[in-house]
């Protein structure tokens, strides 16, 4: 029905920041709430989607939500994989760590003078998902930018293979990670760019499920 678009349809979110293991009580990760997807998922639950929420946020769910708790990027990985097949549409709203540390300590790390940690890179999630993507299964990514923020989203939409994505100025503090705002601009191959200003991360993701709706296949 006109108010419940997306009944049916299988919809995954991913938020949060993921956390990356140093050793048994040590991470790194990154300022990610995961307010913005936690907002994504509610809003197309009420559209009417079967919404999972893939997240490695500390925040709270409405029972409504289906949601499958995460840490690291791998562990994000390989839950989006097991769910992707059956999805009609992915939102890749998570700050997934690019990279780990290369090697995670069995035990707490003993203090010495200076400590130099190495890291390997992490599986690029949004791109394999760009990559496996069937003709009738919509991606949507994120591009979280300091500078140049069009110019890399741009290039973020075409080297990703993604339907839609969403560039986030945060270089602000009014707006982007962990606050309850956000501005952001939808980029796809089919339209000229739109802005979405300054606004609740509700009211963002009215706009972007609005997209979703209009662009399902
Ligand atoms: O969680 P909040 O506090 O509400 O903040 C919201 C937000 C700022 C985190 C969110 O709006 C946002 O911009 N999320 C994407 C953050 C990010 O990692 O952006 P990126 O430009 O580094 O990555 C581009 C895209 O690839 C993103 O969709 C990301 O999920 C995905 N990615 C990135 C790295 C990686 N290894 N695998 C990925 O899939």
């Amino acid at each position: 029905s006109e108010s419940l678009p997306l009944k049916g349809r299988k919809i995954l979110v991913t938020a949060g920041g993921t956390k990356e293991r140093i050793d048994p009580v040590r991470y790194i990760s990154n300022d990610s709430s995961g307010k913005m997807g936690h907002a994504l998922a509610v809003e197309a639950w009420k559209r009417g989607a079967d919404v999972v929420l893939i997240s490695a946020s500390q925040l709270d769910t409405p029972d409504y939500i289906t949601r499958i708790p995460v840490e690291s990027a791998e562990e994000m990985q390989k839950t989006v994989f097991d769910e992707f097949d059956d999805a009609d549409a992915v939102i890749m709203a998570a700050a997934v760590s690019d990279y780990a540390p290369a090697t995670v300590e069995k035990q707490k790390m003993k203090k010495k003078d200076t400590l130099t940690l190495s890291f390997k890179k992490n599986p690029d999630i949004l791109r394999s998902l760009g990559e496996m993507k069937k003709t009738n299964q919509v991606l949507i990514g994120f591009a979280a930018e300091t500078e140049d923020l069009i110019q890399y989203a741009e290039k973020k939409l075409n080297d990703k293979n993604a339907d839609l994505i969403i560039a986030n100025d945060v270089g602000k503090k009014d707006r982007g990670f962990n606050v309850d705002e956000n501005e952001v601009t939808l980029l796809s191959r089919q339209s000229e760019p739109v802005t979405i200003s300054l606004r609740s991360k509700s009211e963002i993701s009215v706009e972007v499920i609005d997209w979703l709706v209009k662009n399902m296949n």
